[in-house]
């Protein structure tokens, strides 16, 4: 199936994001700060601290099914301290797209905690430290396809129907309507936030991990999460089909079938209590 024009997804238009006029204030104010040159997490969490609103939607992040903290985190100031300036940065995104994910693809943020909460675990199970930095990179994988749909509604919806239609991925689809895929819009906007380079790199490749060359393991973890997380049937992310699993990805991370069930045991956990959490 060939499309009659392709549209030219420009990246010095994603990347200013700020004038888009399709994005919603909330996601430019937050986008204006993050993006900041030596923004300290001082400077952050007084960011947080000044708007009470977004203050509690931050608390109710951090001890919410994505974070998993056992005890629960009162103060904002020590949110902060606790979790880093990437990880908090990382959270007021998920805060900013929360509403419009739900928008612009129904059940995409449902799959996006999915993946943190998958991601979370693996890493745990596989002893890595700051298992957070997971969440946050399963959280903003695809969000990409947000900032598509934002953009080019019609356009995007025209990719959902070709997946449909031709049973493909989501993001093969894309191929036949846009110049660049998901994977690279949420990758220009990471970079452009700042964030480090492994966690831009696991952006861009979750769907093709053998790319990765920083970050090849923590790559996989996102890529196995994803896919864990449309073979379980949670959330929806543009298309029912489930990508295929890349070998090389799985046989990196070495999970036992003990580590599969529990994995899978734990997305049925926290998506259940997704809608209390952050609803
Ligand atoms: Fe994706
Ligand atoms: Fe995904």
């Amino acid at each position: 199936m060939k499309s009659e024009a392709i549209i030219n997804v420009r990246k010095t238009r994603i990347e200013n994001i700020i004038s888009l006029p399709t994005v919603p204030g909330n996601l430019k104010r937050i986008s204006a700060i993050i993006e900041k040159p030596g923004l300290t997490l001082d400077e952050l969490g007084r960011f947080v601290a000044s708007d009470p609103a977004l203050a509690s939607k931050v608390l109710k992040m951090v001890n919410s099914a994505i974070y998993g903290f056992p005890g629960r985190i009162t103060a904002i100031s020590y949110a902060v301290m606790l979790l880093g300036l990437n990880v908090v940065k990382g959270l007021l995104l998920g805060i900013a797209v929360l509403d419009i994910m739900e928008k612009a693809m129904r059940g995409l943020w449902t799959h996006s905690v999915g993946c943190a909460v998958a991601a979370r675990c693996i890493a745990e199970k596989k002893g890595i430290k700051d298992p957070e930095d997971f969440s946050i990179a399963g959280l903003l994988h695809d969000i990409g396809k947000v900032i598509l749909v934002l953009e080019y509604q019609k356009e995007y919806e025209k990719a959902m129907e070709v997946a449909a239609e031709e049973k493909i991925p989501i993001f093969n689809a894309e191929k036949y309507i846009f110049s660049n895929g998901h994977a690279d819009v949420a990758m220009w906007l990471t970079e452009k936030w700042r964030f480090p380079r492994n966690l831009v790199e696991v952006i861009a490749n979750h769907h093709n991990p053998a790319l990765s060359r920083v970050a090849p393991l923590e790559t996989a973890i996102i890529h196995v999460a994803d896919i864990f997380v449309r073979a379980r049937g949670i959330g929806f992310a543009g298309d029912s089909y489930v990508p295929d699993l890349n070998t090389q990805a799985f046989d990196l991370l070495n999970l036992s079938d003990v580590d599969i069930k529990d994995i899978l045991l734990r997305i049925d956990d926290a998506t259940d209590a997704i809608y209390e959490s952050t609803g």
